[in-house]
């Protein structure tokens, strides 16, 4: 039996997370330049998209560039960048037909004014879409995510709008920018490093961490559905004991 089989779809987890890692070790094993793992990585991305939507995740949300990605070598910046612009306008028809949403988090204003724009129009061409909601970080960091955060509610304070008694985990996520998700029950890594990198620290507060050995470019939908396995054969407790959960 296949994993696809195996996962109990009435206990789904409603939004996954995923740090794809490995794109560089997987081209530089085959003698390639980086920029190649990258393009084949695109290939996982679009799997995993359609995996997702097939069996019914609401919420996929993709680290594809961090803040510290900004210190990588120029030219390995400047063609993920380019990348991203022709990923995002070749597959706005796929999402479409997958009834996929396109959705952006991290600093977007420090992207190129191309990437920009063409993000924004296919944010806007697929906002309609129903199935899953599929969220790219590009410029994210958690830490900048959770300084923003604090800095709109000391203006909201100093504004007199709310006062700072008010100020609850509901109102803290309201100002971050998973605003009206739920967060990750299922944070995917690949490639073996087993840390979380600037990712979503506050959304992941109670998040389960799936690690695996493969590498992003060989990650495909049949790896994805064996994390979900994986998942639900956890339990997850919330700080109780076990003959407490029904
Ligand atoms: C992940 O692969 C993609 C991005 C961070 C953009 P890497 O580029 O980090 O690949 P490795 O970790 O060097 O193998
Ligand atoms: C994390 O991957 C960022 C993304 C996946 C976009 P990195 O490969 O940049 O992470 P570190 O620096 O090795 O932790
Ligand atoms: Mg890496």
């Amino acid at each position: 039996m296949g994993f696809k089989e195996q996962i109990d779809t009435s206990r789904l987890p409603e939004h996954i997370a995923i740090i794809m890692d490995g794109n560089g070790r997987w081209a530089k094993n085959q003698g390639k330049f980086r920029s190649f793992g990258h393009e084949s990585g695109v290939i996982s991305v679009k799997d995993i998209v359609e995996g997702c939507a097939d069996i019914g995740v609401k919420y996929l949300t993709i680290y594809a560039f961090s803040t510290e990605n900004w210190n990588r070598p120029i030219d390995e910046v400047n063609a993920l960048m380019e990348l991203l612009i022709a990923t995002i306008n070749n597959e706005t028809d796929t999402l479409n037909k997958n009834n996929i949403r396109l959705n952006a988090i991290g600093d977007i204003a420090s992207l190129p004014q191309q990437c920009i724009d063409d993000l924004k129009s296919a944010m806007e061409k697929t906002a309609g879409n129903t199935t899953c909601t599929l969220t790219l970080a590009l410029s994210y960091s958690a830490k900048w995510e959770i300084l923003e955060a604090a800095k709109k509610l000391a203006l909201l304070v100093q504004d007199g709008k709310i006062k700072v008694d008010e100020i609850d985990e509901a109102q803290f996520s309201s100002q971050l920018t998973t605003v009206n998700m739920p967060d990750p029950e299922l944070m995917i890594r690949t490639s073996g490093e087993h840390r979380v990198s600037n990712f979503l620290l506050w959304q992941m507060a109670y998040s389960e961490l799936y690690f695996t050995e493969t590498l992003w470019p060989d990650f495909r939908r049949e790896d994805l559905f064996e994390a979900i396995v994986d998942y639900q054969k956890r339990e997850r407790r919330f700080g109780k004991i076990s003959e407490q959960l029904n």
